[in-house]
Formats: C-alpha cells, sequence, structure tokens
C-alpha cells in the first residue's frame, strides 16, 4: 500500500492541529507527560504512526514529506518544553515535608577561649576582694603615656606606637591608664581588675597582633610591699594552671612602676620543644610618680600592678603555638572550646 503525498500532509496538518492545544492545555506536569506519550511517545504515540506512513510514501516524495514530518515534530517538542517550563514552578513551590528526616544539628555558640580566659582570671581576683573597672580605648596621650611616668620621647615608648585620632587623642596601647582613671575617680584602697582592648602597630604574626586583649591589675593601699605582689600572683598562677606548676620573677623595665618585675610560668606550647618558661605578665610596684599624677598621696599609699594578655596566657594553656587562630573565627577551632 503507498501512502499519496497530499494525504500525508493533510494527516501531519491534522496531527498538529490536534496536538499543539492538546500540549497548551495540560493543567498539571503528570497531564503533560501524558500528552507527550499520546502524540510523541516513542511506542505508540501518533507521530510513530505517522514515521511508518512516510516509509510507504513514493521515493519521490519522501524529501518533501521528511521536512514536514521534521517542522511538526520539532514544534511539538517545543510546545512541550514550553508547558513544562510553566507547570514546573508551580511543582517546586509545593512544599516537601519529610516528617521522618533527622533534625539538623545546631550550634548555638559558645564564648571565644580567650574570653573564657579573661572571665575565669576576673573570676579568681574577685575572690580575692578585686572588682572590676573598665576604661576607653580611645584615650588621651597623657593617660597613655604621661601620667603612668613615660618621659617625653622615652625609647620605651617605642614599643607603644599607635594609630593617632584626630584632635590629639591615640587607641590606647595598654590597660594602664585605667589605673590612673581609677585612683582619679576613687581613694583608696584600691583593687581592681581592667580587662580590654589595646592597641599597637605591630606586624599580624605567629605572635603579634595590632589589637589585642590586656587585663591590668592594680592593688593601692597604706603598707602594700613587693610580698603582697609576689603572694597574690603566685596564688593567681597555681589556681589558674594548678598549684605544682613552676613560677618564677625576673627583673624588668617599665616607667610606671619601680621596682619592675616580669613573672613566668613553665608551660607546654605544645610545640614539640617541651616544657619551657614563658613570660605571663609585667608587674611591679606602682612608681609614686603615677600615684601623683592621679593625685593620690605617693607618702601615705603605696600599691602593687600587673599587666597581662590573656590571649597569650590562654595559649599557654591550651598549647597554642600560632595567635593567629584565635583571631579567625574559624568554628571548627573554636567549637573545641564549646563547654
Ligand atoms: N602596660 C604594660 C604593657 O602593656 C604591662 C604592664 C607592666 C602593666 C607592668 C602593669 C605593670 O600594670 O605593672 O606592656
Amino acid at each position: 500500500m503507498t501512502v499519496d503525498l497530499s494525504q500525508f500532509i493533510a494527516s501531519i496538518e491534522h496531527f498538529v492541529g490536534e496536538a499543539g492545544p492538546a500540549f497548551r492545555a495540560a493543567a498539571s506536569l503528570d497531564e503533560l507527560e501524558l500528552v507527550r506519550a499520546k502524540y510523541l511517545g516513542k511506542n505508540q504515540g501518533h507521530l510513530k504512526s505517522l514515521s511508518a506512513e512516510l516509509g510507504q510514501l513514493e521515493r519521490q516524495h519522501r524529501a518533501a514529506a521528511g521536512a514536514k514530518f521534521n517542522e511538526a515534530r520539532v514544534l511539538l517538542e517545543q510546545l512541550y518544553e514550553e508547558r513544562k517550563a510553566a507547570l514546573r514552578p508551580v511543582a517546586a513551590a509545593a512544599p516537601i515535608l519529610d516528617r521522618t528526616m533527622p533534625a539538623r544539628e545546631s550550634w548555638r555558640g559558645s564564648l571565644h577561649p580567650v574570653s573564657l580566659v579573661v572571665d575565669e582570671i576576673c573570676g579568681i581576683f574577685r575572690e580575692l576582694g578585686f572588682t572590676i573597672a573598665l576604661g576607653p580605648e580611645a584615650e588621651t596621650a597623657w593617660y597613655n603615656f604621661g601620667a603612668l611616668n613615660f618621659p617625653p620621647d622615652h625609647p620605651a615608648m617605642e614599643l607603644h606606637d599607635t594609630l593617632y585620632l584626630e584632635g590629639g587623642g591615640l587607641l590606647r596601647t595598654h590597660t594602664s591608664p585605667v589605673q590612673v582613671r581609677t585612683l582619679q575617680q576613687y581613694a583608696p584602697p584600691i583593687r581592681i581588675l581592667a580587662p580590654g582592648n589595646v592597641y599597637r602597630r605591630d606586624f599580624f604574626d605567629s605572635t603579634h597582633s595590632p589589637v589585642f586583649a590586656q587585663i591590668e591589675g592594680l592593688a593601692v593601699d597604706e603598707g602594700i610591699s613587693f610580698s603582697d605582689l609576689k603572694a597574690t600572683l603566685t596564688h593567681f598562677a597555681h589556681r589558674f594552671y594548678g598549684g605544682s606548676r613552676r613560677t618564677r620573677f625576673g627583673p624588668s623595665y617599665f616607667p610606671f612602676t619601680e621596682p619592675s618585675a616580669e613573672m613566668h610560668v613553665e608551660v607546654d606550647l605544645g610545640d614539640g620543644r617541651g616544657l619551657r618558661w614563658i613570660e605571663i605578665m609585667g608587674c611591679g610596684l606602682v612608681h609614686p610618680a603615677v600615684l601623683e599624677a592621679a593625685g593620690v598621696d605617693g607618702e601615705r599609699y603605696t600599691g602593687w600592678a600587673f599587666g597581662m594578655g590573656p590571649a597569650r596566657i590562654a595559649q599557654s594553656r591550651h598549647g597554642i603555638s600560632d595567635c593567629r587562630v584565635l583571631f579567625d573565627s574559624d568554628v571548627r577551632f573554636l567549637r573545641q572550646f564549646a563547654e
């Protein structure tokens, strides 16, 4: 049986005339698939039977008929894709609710290891009658240097280069200005701890950062001596590191203390070098010039003070050899300290 060309073209047109509206009318993706199977399906679709008819055309008509056939197929496939795209958002918007899915693990966060150390240190000194005092991070040169007995252009200031602000202010290079502010405001006896951030013109490397935390301590009263300093700080180190930890004091220099010392503890930093001495703070008896600058009678009162870096102390406690991880905010590191 042969098929006539005009008859074939008529059935193609009939086919498109029926299938086109059917694709456009499909109301859901499921319905669209049924329409596709009916018209374009590889097994029983109408297109399949048309392609069979194509084979029965006379040879000289096949090129023209084939072109018509392909045109119809491309058109309908395009209508199918368009309809599918139009229906898809509706399907995607439908919520997929799987009540059997396990809950997502949630981490509510925790205090930073340096904050934990600051809190712990403040807690130990609170037991000894110290209270917390705070001061501004934007300071005047007088509080940061002058009142603390730094002579103008003293080489000690080289270690304290910082950012200078318009109007003569600066970012404080240590928490020691809080000593002066406290002494101006309250009469002795005074016992305070002043935690806070300080700034220096330093590179950011494994042992330095241009901003870091400090804790200042100050005790001023009548009859305070160097043995009070040693006893209190040794007690602190044993509370913090454990009673068997070895500590020692060595001589040092600060313009605002006389005599000045540094305290060392023996720790293992976890860098394979084993136990070694590290400095954990500077300290000393408050220089009478500091008391006088703050309006306190330096004949009647004496005091001792210290300044330490809690980041350093957190490193010594946890065996952290590079301080930069304390600034990275990497949750893989931080969550190890979550309580
Ligand atoms: N302010 C000093 C610094 O940042 C640390 C310090 C040393 C503070 C001795 C003190 C002290 O109160 O007595 O380098």
